[in-house]
């Protein structure tokens, strides 16, 4: 099932249809998160999902239990392959977050994952900032048990934790992709694409390495040879 799905962080829908151009008849898996739908709206989503092409939702939501399940009620008719929550919402969160998505027929078919801790978190920040005094892959797991006793799919995590949630028999959509000659960024727990498939990442999320590379074709069908 294995998938690379390019993370197309831009600030407007005219940058983003310029960068799929040299796309055509790859019909890649697209992940539109806030970045580009706060401005551009769900429009988009609907746009993109008439064109043919699968989307991973990335809104991260993270409320009240009711706000939440309202919220998904919208996502649920857009069709969207995968969206998430933030696990840290607690499991009656993520629990209304399913039953949102699944008051249409479209949203039932949607996957539901939730994040663990984002990939810019370092154990550091989760001890002197969030308060976690436990290691970071113990706080992944207890995250991703709580997203599978909510009735989640899996969950998103970096490609460093995705053998665990494998174990769990959980699907794991894992950003925090590098080459390894590439820079980092802000990221901190990150691996390459080859080191994603053979850790039992389900989907890995490439954002930078392929939208900021000189060639972004060549980097997305380096990305697909090394993980598909
Ligand atoms: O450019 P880069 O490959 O770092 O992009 C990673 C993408 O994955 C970004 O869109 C970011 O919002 C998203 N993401 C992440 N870590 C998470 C969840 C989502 O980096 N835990």
């Amino acid at each position: 099932m294995g998938d690379v799905i390019i993370a197309c962080d831009f600030s407007n829908q005219e940058a983003l249809f310029e960068f799929l151009k040299p796309f055509e008849g790859l019909n890649p898996y697209l992940k539109l998160g806030m970045e580009i739908i706060y401005k551009e709206g769900p429009q988009l989503v609907k746009k993109l999902h008439d064109m043919g092409f699968k989307i991973f939702l990335d809104l991260k939501l993270h409320d009240i239990p009711n706000t939440v399940e309202k919220a998904m009620r919208n996502i649920a008719t857009l069709g969207v392959e995968i969206t998430n929550c933030h696990a840290a919402g607690g499991i009656a969160m993520m629990e209304a977050a399913r039953r949102g998505l699944d008051s249409t027929e479209e949203g039932k078919k949607t996957k539901l994952i939730a994040v663990t801790q984002l990939t810019s978190t370092s154990q550091e920040v989760l001890e002197k900032e969030l308060l976690i005094e436990k290691p970071l892959d113990e706080v992944v797991k207890t995250y991703a048990l709580n997203a599978k006793k909510a009735g989640l799919d899996g969950v998103v995590c970096s490609p460093l934790e995705a053998s665990i949630i494998k174990e769990l028999g959980l699907i794991s959509v894992t950003p925090g992709i590098r080459f390894a000659d590439d820079s980092a960024n802000d990221q901190k727990r990150i691996a390459t694409p080859a080191f994603a498939k053979e850790n039992g990442s389900t989907y890995i999320v490439v954002g930078r390495s392929i939208t900021g590379a000189a060639d972004p074709v060549a980097a997305y069908k380096k990305c697909v040879k090394e993980f598909c």
